[in-house]
């Protein structure tokens, strides 16, 4: 079978990296997720204390990524690949929901993009790949053999990450989870530079009413399709 290389866009909460990740393991592919990589660069701003009082120092953050090594590498207790910032994994704390309030801001630096971007580029030049995020289609793999387009009902998309959150005993309310997504949601689809687009030629993937196996399903028949 061809390696093909496989874009999964869409919104927040989604269940993307869930189906890219799912989608890679059937196909034999490497995944990577790179909203974990913006994830990754948040927390290590908030680390270094370049967050005072809510407010970034970009300039100070754009200096410090000479010195910031992010790789992803396979956590058997997570069962799948996790991102490692300077050799720590850190995993637990990029899911937390003080980097999640934060990373719409770091993710709208040029500078940060750049520097996350050449790195996925890189690894997409391997082929066989699934790599999910918001600007994969348009500016990180914009040749990808398959993009795919992912959307849910809002009311949804909240309800879904609420279960998540409490599952893994984070606490936030129904309500400030709505309200996070729909924030996330503004500024990821409004930043200047490569907002959340739909491409003409993606395929829409609307999970709203699909279960796991179903969304599976279909993103494995687009991907043979293109395989063949
Ligand atoms: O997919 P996620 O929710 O883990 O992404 C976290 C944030 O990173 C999200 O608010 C948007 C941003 N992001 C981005 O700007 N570009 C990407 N390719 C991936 C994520």
């Amino acid at each position: 079978m061809k390696g093909i290389r496989i874009a999964v866009d869409g919104y927040s909460s989604t269940g993307k990296s869930t189906m890219a990740r799912q989608l890679a393991a059937a196909l034999n592919f490497r995944y990577i997720d790179t909203g974990a990589m913006y994830r990754a660069v948040t927390y290590w701003a908030l680390e270094q204390g370049y967050f005072q009082s809510g407010s970034l120092d970009k300039a100070k953050l754009i200096t410090s990524l000479s010195r910031l090594n992010l790789d992803f590498q396979f956590s058997e207790s997570e069962g799948k690949p996790v991102i490692h910032v300077n050799g720590r994994a850190v995993e637990r704390e990029i899911r937390g929901a003080e980097v999640a309030s934060k990373v719409s801001i770091v993710a709208q630096i040029s500078e940060v993009r750049r520097f996350l971007v050449k790195q996925q580029q890189a690894i997409a030049e391997a082929g066989s790949v699934v790599m999910d995020g918001r600007d994969i289609a348009s500016v990180v793999m914009p040749d990808a053999e398959l993009k795919i387009f992912m959307t849910a009902d809002p009311k949804v998309r909240a309800q879904r990450r609420f279960a998540e959150l409490q599952s893994k005993g984070m606490e936030m309310t129904l309500e400030e989870v709505a309200k996070n997504l729909e924030e996330r949601d503004y500024l990821d689809t409004h930043r200047e530079d490569s907002p959340l687009i739909q491409t003409e030629d993606a395929l829409v993937l609307d999970n709203t009413n699909l279960g796991m196996e179903e969304q599976l399903n279909l993103a494995l028949g687009w991907a043979k399709e293109r395989q063949a």
